[in-house]
């Protein structure tokens, strides 16, 4: 939702957002046609939470935190409107789900991503290099 112009941009984990602003920013984010996926009821149901961030024009930033029900959250979908790039924001998105991953009592914070993302995530957000391993199922 669009904050009052003027006020800083806000972070809230498990924030409220439509589905329409989710997937038009992360349309945006990955460069898809724009889709009608159900992103209130999927978290709902399977996230352990997410992170929005929100400026007086609405959402600007997403990042959905996955979780085994244990001790393992993985971070999915991170997302920055292209118009806000480069201030900060993905970087404050994942700090806010580190936050509340070990709040909830997590004890591992897990990515994956592209080479071109290493700055990102190693240098910016903390995260340190593990092996991991991908199988493409369709
Ligand atoms: C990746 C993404 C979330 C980063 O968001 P952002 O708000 O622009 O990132 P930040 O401003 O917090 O970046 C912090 C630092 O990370 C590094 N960084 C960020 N984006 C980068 C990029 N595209 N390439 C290389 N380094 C990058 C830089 O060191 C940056 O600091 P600097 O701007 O002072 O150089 C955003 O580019 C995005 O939405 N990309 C498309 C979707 C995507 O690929 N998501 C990741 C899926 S794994």
């Amino acid at each position: 939702m669009p904050r009052p112009a003027g006020e800083p941009l806000h972070y809230e984990w498990r924030g409220t957002f439509t589905n329409e602003e989710v997937n038009a920013l992360h349309a945006e984010a990955f460069d898809h046609r724009l889709v009608d996926d159900d992103w209130n009821g999927q978290l709902d149901r399977l996230s352990l939470g997410w992170v929005i961030a929100c400026d007086d024009q609405g959402l600007v930033g997403f990042v959905n935190i996955i979780w085994d029900g244990g001790v393992h959250a993985f971070v999915e979908d991170t997302s920055v409107a292209l118009r806000s790039r480069r201030q900060g924001i993905g970087e404050r998105l994942i700090a806010v789900a580190r936050e509340h991953s070990a709040a909830a009592g997590c004890e591992w914070l897990h990515v994956d991503f592209d080479d071109d993302l290493r700055n990102f995530y190693f240098d910016a957000c903390g995260f340190v290099p593990t092996n991991a391993g991908l199988i493409k199922l369709r």
